[in-house]
């Protein structure tokens, strides 16, 4: 278990290239167990998240092999990221494996995104059933109500969620909604999984986050016949056969935010290569209202701050509105904002971990039920904390950036898991940190 030592109170000054989405990576790669043939997905970022889902989907009997940069790229310059990442090929040779073992499930909850595939082109799918996360209870009953309603049966045995289908799948209407709004991996499942159903299904209250259009785009690609992604209605057009394709992976929208509020909060200067400020909105809309400066051109956008921060309060919610996977993150930034600021987390309500965190760092946060009223304080300090979830470490590194003094942040395997080279990145933008490999 590595750490992280930060020596806080550099600027950050320079550019930064984001790398591909994690979370539209990871239900793509499930999704490419529907095809005839190669599929070559572009700009997968390297990470422990989607080596899991390669080891998952090679045990279903995938080939899953990453193309090497050629030879000779340093030559070419400094190379890009996506260029250094070669693409990845996913191409089903056996159809006889159903089963996603708890061994991998419980270190990926996205592993479930192999069910609605596996029901719809084998008939059949055992997957371990994710058990709770370090964000709260996570359960999965819509995935499976709504792959029920395309008629799959389910029962549960030895701790795994089995699945079943006679003949095909059938499409239908249904209302895919839960007490906390949309589900995103639940959509991208059914989703999945009405590509290859009989007649068509209606998706009512689907989640419209750019993951569940990045994948429908994907699955049109395979020869899918999808309209409306990217809304709450989505309508799908059962086809019988689906084939390979070639698809790039949407920049990581929450890499890309956890950067602005970087820049922000260490008063600094970014420029942040490959983005889509589109999927930001309603970042760009709070981080503009805190103060922060924010400019776009093209797929570059250009992030400063001159840190006299101001309050906000903020909700979290489905997308378009403020994602809870950037909550922690704007959490450290209001710490130092002059005054007091409110969060509410709708979309997970416990997911405060790093608050007790944060006030190790000297912070001033209370939380009251899903809420945590955040009193700015003059400076953070460094401290030993402890990661707990991928984006409460995330508001750690950039707390330990800032903070004075020296940060250890302990157990960083929660940041590799959804953080493609971040101490490379940010120490490439003037900040000092030192990854500590346990011996
Ligand atoms: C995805 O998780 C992301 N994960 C999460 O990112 C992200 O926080 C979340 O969407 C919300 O945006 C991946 O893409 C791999 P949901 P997902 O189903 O799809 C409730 C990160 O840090 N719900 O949209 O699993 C659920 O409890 C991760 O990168 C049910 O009640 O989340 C929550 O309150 C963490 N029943 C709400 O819906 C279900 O069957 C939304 O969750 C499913 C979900």
């Amino acid at each position: 278990m590595d750490s992280f030592l930060i020596r806080g109170g550099t600027r950050l000054k320079g550019k930064i290239e984001i790398s591909g989405s994690k979370n539209s990576a990871l239900p793509i790669m499930a999704a490419c167990l529907l095809g005839e043939g190669k599929t070559t997905l572009k700009g997968v970022p390297r990470l422990s998240d989607i080596d899991s889902m390669s080891k998952l989907i090679g045990e279903l009997g995938c080939h899953v092999s990453r193309h090497e940069p050629p030879a000779n790229i340093a030559e070419a310059g400094e190379p890009s990221l996506p260029a250094l990442n070669g693409p990845l090929d996913i191409e089903v040779t056996d159809e006889n494996m159903c089963e996603a073992r708890y061994d991998i499930v419980k270190t990926m909850r996205a592993s479930i995104c192999v069910l609605g595939p596996l029901l719809a082109k084998r008939g059949k799918a055992i997957v371990s059933i994710p058990g709770g996360c370090a964000i709260g209870d996570r359960p999965v009953d819509l995935h499976v109500r709504g792959l029920q309603k395309l008629g799959a049966e389910f029962r549960t045995e030895n701790g795994n969620i089995v699945g079943e289908v006679r003949g095909r799948l059938k499409g239908c209407r249904m209302y895919l909604g839960g007490a906390q709004g949309p589900t995103v991996l639940g959509t991208i499942n059914v989703l999945c999984a009405a590509a290859l159903a009989e007649g068509e299904t209606v998706l009512v209250g689907a989640a419209c986050e750019p993951e569940v259009v990045d994948c429908a785009e994907l699955l049109i690609k395979m020869g899918a016949k999808i309209k409306g992604y990217g809304t709450p209605e989505i309508r799908i057009e059962g086809v019988e056969k689906l084939h390979g394709a070639e698809h790039r992976i949407i920049p990581d929208r929450i890499e890309c935010g956890t950067f602005m509020i970087a820049a922000a909060m260490t008063n600094g200067e970014l420029e942040l290569k490959n983005c889509n400020l589109d999927h930001l909105i309603a970042v760009v809309d709070r981080l503009e209202e805190v103060g922060v400066k924010i400019e776009r051109q093209n797929g570059t956008i250009f992030v400063s701050s001159n840190r006299r921060l101001n309050t906000v309060e903020m909700t979290t919610q489905p997308y378009p509105g403020f994602p809870t996977d950037l909550q922690a993150q704007l959490m450290g930034l209001l710490c130092l904002a002059d005054g007091m600021s409110v969060i509410t987390e709708r979309i997970f309500p416990d997911r405060f971990l790093h608050v007790g965190e944060l006030n190790r760092m000297g912070g001033r946060v209370r939380k009251e039920g899903p809420t945590a009223i955040i009193q700015g304080v003059k400076e953070l300090q460094g401290a030993s904390v402890m990661a707990s979830d991928l984006r409460a470490s995330a508001a750690l590194v950039l707390a330990g950036l800032v903070a004075k003094g020296t940060t250890r942040i302990d157990r960083v395997y929660h940041i590799d898991r959804g953080y493609e080279k971040i101490e490379q990145k940010l120490v490439a933008v003037g900040a000092s940190i030192e990854r500590v490999k346990e011996k």
